[in-house]
């Protein structure tokens, strides 16, 4: 809480227990019992009628606040199962849901101001979708410079990649079905026309989930092709290994061949891989790994190439 808010609560506190003293004298001795005694749901209720601005603004800090301290921590993963893919696999996932649920909840929801709580809902979205982003952007960049939230991405492997693209899907899927439906629901007695936008707002909400896939599937390839890099460098050695020897000529691939893909098949054979990935999503890796391996390759050897007859015009320039 800043101090501001803290003064507000304080303010609010003093305010409830002076108007309620005539029949609880002595209810709150102390600040625990004004944090139990504010989590009545008397409490509650008196706070919505009293002042809805305050009464939201305080739901806001809590649901807001529960959603930034999960994606402060490292990614924390809660279901390794392996048979049940519906679920959310990250704490951060799931920790979006329910704070989603929790804004459109009975006893928290203010009808009158649903408008606030829709925003604060497209809000958490936002958070989520920037907390991956930002990540990304990090892992890219190597290191977590100044923004703060990014550093799960930088000692993340490709594994816990893994997990984002699933739970992206999955919290498309839950934030345009079970939770859309719901907030529908507790809005049926709004016009149409609100209803349409509210449903346009969350399915774009969904969907912008959606829209990170393929940064995230590109953030894999980056790390794996690094990783094909390093075998492909051995391709230097050939010019070293075959200058000014006897060796016969070559009848069997180049050792560092066979290790060029291994780091792709690691992945794709890899627990987490074989029960999350999608057959498009492993399409796309695949696809998009060789592509870019073999463009790496590629310049490598034509590098190679290039400096062997650069060498052998400048040792032989009349091209006997
Ligand atoms: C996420 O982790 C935090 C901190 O470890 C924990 O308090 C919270 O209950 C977890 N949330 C879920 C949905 O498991």
């Amino acid at each position: 809480m800043t101090a501001k808010n803290h003064l507000c609560y304080v303010h609010l506190c003093c305010l409830f227990l002076f108007i309620t003293s005539f029949v609880m004298q002595g209810y709150c001795p102390s600040r625990s019992a004004v944090a139990k005694f504010r989590a009545e749901a008397v409490y509650i209720e008196f706070m919505k009628q009293w002042n809805v601005g305050v009464y939201f603004s305080l739901r806001f800090q809590e649901i807001a606040g529960s959603l930034d301290s999960a994606l402060l921590i490292p990614i924390q993963i809660l279901h390794s199962d392996k048979g049940n893919s519906q679920h959310l696999t990250l704490n951060q996932s799931a920790t979006l849901l329910e704070c989603l649920m929790s804004c459109w909840r009975e006893d928290v929801l203010v009808l009158s101001c649903s408008d606030k709580f829709l925003r604060l809902s497209l809000q958490l979205i936002s958070r989520y979708s920037h907390w991956v982003s930002a990540g990304l952007a990090a892992r890219k960049a190597g290191n977590a410079g100044s923004t703060p939230g990014s550093e799960w991405a930088i000692s993340a492997v490709p594994d816990d990649f893994i997990y984002i693209i699933h739970d992206l899907n999955c919290l498309a899927e839950r934030i345009c079905g079970d939770f859309l439906g719901h907030v529908v629901e507790v809005l049926s007695s709004s016009s149409s026309e609100v209803l349409d936008l509210v449903k346009q707002s969350i399915l774009e909400g969904g969907a912008s989930l959606k829209d990170l896939k393929p940064k995230v599937i590109n953030s894999i390839i980056q790390t794996v092709v690094e990783k094909s890099v390093e075998d492909l460098k051995q391709l230097k050695g050939i010019t070293a290994t075959y200058r000014m020897t006897n060796k016969p000529l070559p009848v069997r691939h180049s050792p560092y061949v066979s290790g060029v893909l291994r780091p792709l098949k690691t992945l794709l054979d890899g627990e987490r891989a074989t029960a999350y990935l999608t057959r498009d999503i492993r399409d796309e890796l695949v696809q998009g790994a060789a592509l870019e391996i073999t463009g790496r390759y590629y310049e490598l050897a034509a590098d190679l190439v290039s400096v062997v007859s650069t060498k052998i015009t400048i040792s032989n320039p009349i091209g006997e």
